[in-house]
């Protein structure tokens, strides 16, 4: 015979077991949370069924169930009372996300905690962003809030500062904020490859950071381009960053394998909450395999290139590999 046999390495379950070239395990997730500065909240997204706004009074309650099911990593979104021109609730050391992060390294001092550096959910105008006169977000005079923001989120006790802005230089200014402040050891997780996406429709709702005008397209990438991406990735590489976001995930696999085939870097998957949305939408009508869709997309994003993935299913993973599936 003449062709290959490649069916002899899939005859069994314990056969495919040990070929196999990618696996999923807890320690690769990352779990979100949303955080509101309200008391007594639990609001079900409805769009992201399963994942809630969280009064800082409840929040034990997720960290524990977290923590239970072996989620070692999370990253906090906030939900202030009050927003402001400039995002003064993202770096006050009062803010909401401060207030999660220092009660989560109290309670589960092993659990690495993520703050994602942003203005968007305390700007009043919902962008990522300070405005000029003509409602242009403005790239140099934002940094520094960032860097305020990300030294005030370190000093509560973040283990990773994630920079989700998209201003040009932020990694740089980051950086720079950090070891001035003594915090030389953190590192910076970039999400220097944001793409402008329908897909973080849910999470502005539940984050509550829908721009009041405009878009993000003239900060976030455009989604037909590719090149562009290998510019992020090389001035973010450039600048100090230590890890890099893909952000949505699975419309965008070819950038996780060009970033895999173009660094060193750890690669982060986003699956964002669009990506979530979908599924959780068609599972309940009962189109679909939950399970089995839910682990094909982690795996998709493995063997693209990612290490790590920032997941809204991170506790249903958790619970069908405690399960042993
Ligand atoms: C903004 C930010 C976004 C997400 C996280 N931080 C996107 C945006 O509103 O532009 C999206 C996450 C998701 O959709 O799950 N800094
Ligand atoms: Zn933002």
């Amino acid at each position: 015979m003449s062709f290959d046999r490649h069916r002899r390495l899939r005859s069994s379950a314990v056969m495919r077991d040990m070929v196999r070239e990618t696996t999923v395990s807890k320690k690769d997730l990352i779990y979100p949370i949303f955080v509101i500065e309200k008391d007594d909240m639990k609001n079900e997204i409805p769009s992201m069924p399963g994942i809630f706004q969280l009064s800082l009074n409840l929040l034990h309650e997720e960290l524990k169930a977290a923590y239970d099911l072996g989620i070692r990593a999370v990253m906090f979104f906030g939900i202030p009372n009050e927003k402001d021109a400039c995002g003064t609730g993202a770096f006050i050391d009062e803010g909401i996300i401060q207030k999660a992060t220092r009660l989560s390294k109290q309670l589960y001092p092993d659990m690495l905690v993520l703050a994602d550096t942003c203005l968007c959910e305390y700007t009043d105008h919902g962008h990522c962003g300070v405005l000029d006169d003509h409602g242009e977000v403005i790239n140099d005079e934002t940094l520094p809030l960032l860097v305020q923001t990300a030294v005030s989120q370190a000093r509560a006790g973040a283990d990773i500062i994630a920079p989700s802005n998209m201003m040009d230089g932020f990694v740089q200014a980051i950086r720079a904020g950090l070891d001035a402040a003594g915090f030389y050891n953190i590192p910076i997780m970039s999400y220097g490859i944001k793409y402008a996406s329908a897909f973080y429709g849910p999470f502005r709702d539940a984050a509550e950071s829908t721009p009041k005008s405009g878009d993000r397209k003239s900060y976030q990438m455009d989604p037909a381009n590719r090149l562009e991406a290998m510019r992020e990735l090389e001035s973010d590489i450039a600048e100090g960053a230590d890890m890099m976001i893909v952000k949505p995930a699975l419309s965008y696999l070819d950038i996780i394998r060009d970033v895999r085939n173009n660094s060193n870097l750890p690669i982060v998957a986003y699956n964002v909450s669009g990506e979530y949305a979908m599924t959780k939408a068609a599972a309940a009508n009962g189109w679909i395999d939950e399970e089995r869709i839910v682990m094909e997309q982690m795996i998709s994003m493995k063997r693209a290139g990612a290490d790590m993935i920032i997941t809204y299913f991170a506790k249903d993973i958790c619970g069908y590999i405690n399960r042993g599936g």
